[in-house]
């Protein structure tokens, strides 16, 4: 990556009014404890004050504020309404159609009472998990909401993942109901969403009791009588009045799944108190929110952490006014998220570097038709942020004014860790920075030495935070091997990372076998059991190549059986079959049928001599493979195959 001298030194009229000034970080460091309590007694409601702040006794599984009780829901909801600002709006829905639909903080409020009575008259209580697979639609945060009222755990599926990866989050979480739509919108279509979960259930053998159904699109979909329920009806029917219960800090309040280094995707554990203190403060301290003028729009869907932490909980505790889209950057046209931008005045845009530099293909002249001028603030996440898009995203979208905060975290971190503070620090492009303020991490080596001269190494944190996930979803062995057996009691993140001369951290990337495309997760070894399951396939690997949209891609060689009966097209079929399988982001780019896999003497493929294929370089030390020549051959047939296209 390439790095511009050029610092951005924040407006000084921003600087002055920012939430988070420079003495906050000495604070915290001087009281790391005490710094997160206050935050927590500060930005919370709690029914139940905490006494103590947390609880390390038993790494690496902590509890923060555990002797506390709290609503989420309520804190998200009801507080605003009973401070004065129920009329408030929340949330500006827009449709991908061009429907809108506006929710005040008191009407929000009325809705997530009456789909928590909903869901309780179905038999949902604290402790259970509740499915939700949702288009970008209100009923999707009116539903995470609505459990959490309840104290019951929810598991929100994203809405692109096929049946199966439903069927499999489902059984791995034991949900008792599943919370979906028809279908939503996409690309001026209605795309279904009740068909996956129907062939999901399928066949019986499932913890499913109710499938209640948001109407969207108003498309036909089969119904299983006793078990399918129309939430628009149950919701009529159901009392706007409900006490939220309060619950303890480290009552579960979602689980969200992510692709892991091994096959099957991991359930990553959250509860309530320490992740809503952090996700609340950091909306105050990264994103400088002044809820009484702010419009704060994040781009994500839900179905990622992004949209829990910056759609659900963060935006709506700190009483953030918010717009929700429901479609993609080109529908109607490439100039629908400036409209959008323009329409409600937003002020601060958060996005995912794929999504600058989808825009920056198609040219600064269609963001130049719209009036960005409310914007004060941009954010970045889900992947190193190169510095060409950086700039263009200051200088295009921002108007050389607006503050980049490129934010980086993780889905078990449940919240910003290492941000730039806005109103203090000196951004570089393509820098995330430093820890935010309560926060401590490292860059390290192999054997866990600090490394402050330059030199690449990897990115851990070295105290327990309030956000942090509290475990691996019914496999505690899991989160340790995962994520503390690295370094003793230091969770190891997985990335790349060096400081440079000024202390400030530069990501490099993933350090394991999970690529990012688009932002986006995904195994190597989820693609790879996908595509041996099938038929024609006797081996697979799969690599994330760098691209120059997505971030990464994904890159597929096989193996097929002799006795396949593979016609020409079979790596179309084998791009479609994971399509399905897993989901349309899973789908490999490339699939390179090969006669040989690069293997060491012991049996392990060689993943990052076909990464250096697949980027087209020379290919790297290939000492240890079982047989030297398989890598010529390989790279012969690839380019063979690829001047075929
Ligand atoms: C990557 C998304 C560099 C990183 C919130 C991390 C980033 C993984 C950044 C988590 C960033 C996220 N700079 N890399 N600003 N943000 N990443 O769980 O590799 O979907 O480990 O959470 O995305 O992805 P996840």
């Amino acid at each position: 990556m390439t790095e511009t001298q050029e610092t951005f030194p924040p407006p000084p009229e921003f600087a002055a009014a920012a939430n988070v000034q420079a003495d906050e970080y000495a604070r915290a460091r001087e009281d790391r404890l005490g710094f997160w309590a206050e935050k927590a007694r500060t930005l919370l409601e709690w029914e139940t004050p905490f006494t103590e702040t947390l609880d390390w006794s038993n790494p690496p599984f902590a509890r923060w504020f555990a002797d506390g009780k709290l609503n989420v829901a309520r804190n998200c909801l009801d507080r605003h309404v009973e401070a004065g600002n129920g009329d408030r709006v929340a949330i500006h829905f827009e449709g991908e159609p061009g429907d809108i639909r506006t929710l005040t903080y008191a009407q929000l409020t009325e809705e997530v009472k009456r789909a928590a009575n909903m869901l309780a008259d179905l038999g949902v209580k604290k402790g259970d998990r509740v499915a939700v697979y949702l288009p970008m639609i209100p009923e999707a945060t009116i539903a995470m909401l609505a459990c959490a009222r309840l104290g019951a755990a929810h598991s929100v599926v994203f809405g692109g993942f096929s049946a199966d990866a439903l069927r499999s989050r489902i059984n791995d979480a034991e949900a008792r109901v599943v919370i979906t739509a028809d279908g939503g919108y996409r690309r001026g279509r209605p795309s279904g969403l009740k068909p996956a979960v129907d062939e999901a259930l399928a066949g019986g053998d499932t913890p499913v009791e109710h499938v209640v159904v948001v109407e969207r699109t108003g498309q036909d979909v089969a119904w299983t009588e006793g078990r399918d329920k129309k939430w628009g009806e149950l919701l009529a029917a159901a009392s706007p009045e409900h006490e939220a219960e309060a619950f303890e800090a480290e009552n579960p309040l979602f689980i969200l799944y992510t692709s892991g280094t091994t096959g099957s995707p991991k359930g990553i554990l959250h509860t309530s108190g320490g992740y809503l203190t952090q996700a609340t403060y950091s909306m105050f301290a990264s994103f400088d929110l002044k809820p009484e003028t702010d419009v704060f729009w994040c781009t994500a869907d839900v179905g990622w952490v992004t949209g829990h932490t910056y759609v659900t909980y963060g935006p709506l505790s700190a009483g953030a006014t918010q717009v929700m889209y429901e479609g993609t950057p080109d529908t109607p046209d490439k100039g629908r998220w400036w409209s959008v931008v323009q329409k409600y005045g937003v002020t601060t845009l958060y996005t995912a570097p794929t999504a600058i530099r989808t825009c920056m293909k198609w040219g600064e002249d269609i963001p130049a038709q719209y009036d960005l001028s409310s914007l004060r603030l941009l954010g970045s996440v889900g992947e190193p942020i190169n510095p060409e898009a950086w700039l263009w995203y200051r200088r295009v979208i921002g108007g050389d004014r607006c503050p980049i905060v490129d934010t980086w975290w993780q889905t078990e971190t449940g919240a910003h860790m290492i941000v730039p503070m806005p109103g203090v620090v000196d951004t570089k492009p393509g820098s995330s920075q430093r820890a935010i303020p309560g926060i401590e991490v490292k860059v390290v080596d192999d054997e866990g030495a600090e490394l402050e001269g330059g030199e690449p190494g990897l990115l851990v944190i070295t105290e327990p935070w309030p956000a942090m996930l509290r475990g691996v979803y019914g496999d505690p062995q899991r989160f340790r091997d995962t994520y503390w057996s690295r370094f003793e009691n230091t969770y190891f993140a997985g990335d790349g990372a060096r400081r440079d001369e000024d202390g400030d951290i530069w990501f490099l990337g993933r350090v394991d076998d999970v690529m990012n495309v688009s932002g986006h997760r995904l195994s190597t070894a989820e693609i790879e059991s996908s595509l041996v399951a099938h038929d024609a396939v006797a081996e697979a690997a799969v690599v994330g190549a760098a691209d120059e949209t997505s971030g990464q891609s994904v890159i597929a060689f096989v193996i097929l059986r002799a006795d396949a009966e593979a016609g020409e097209d079979i790596a179309e079929e084998l791009r479609r079959h994971v399509g399905s399988d897993i989901g349309p982001i899973a789908k490999p780019k490339r699939v390179h049928v090969v006669d040989e896999l690069p293997k060491t003497r012991s049996g392990k493929i060689m993943r990052r001599l076909l990464k250096d294929v697949a980027e087209h370089r020379a290919v790297g030390d290939s000492s240890t493979l079982a047989d030297s020549s398989v890598m010529d051959i390989i790279s012969q047939q690839v380019e063979s195959s690829s001047a075929d296209d």
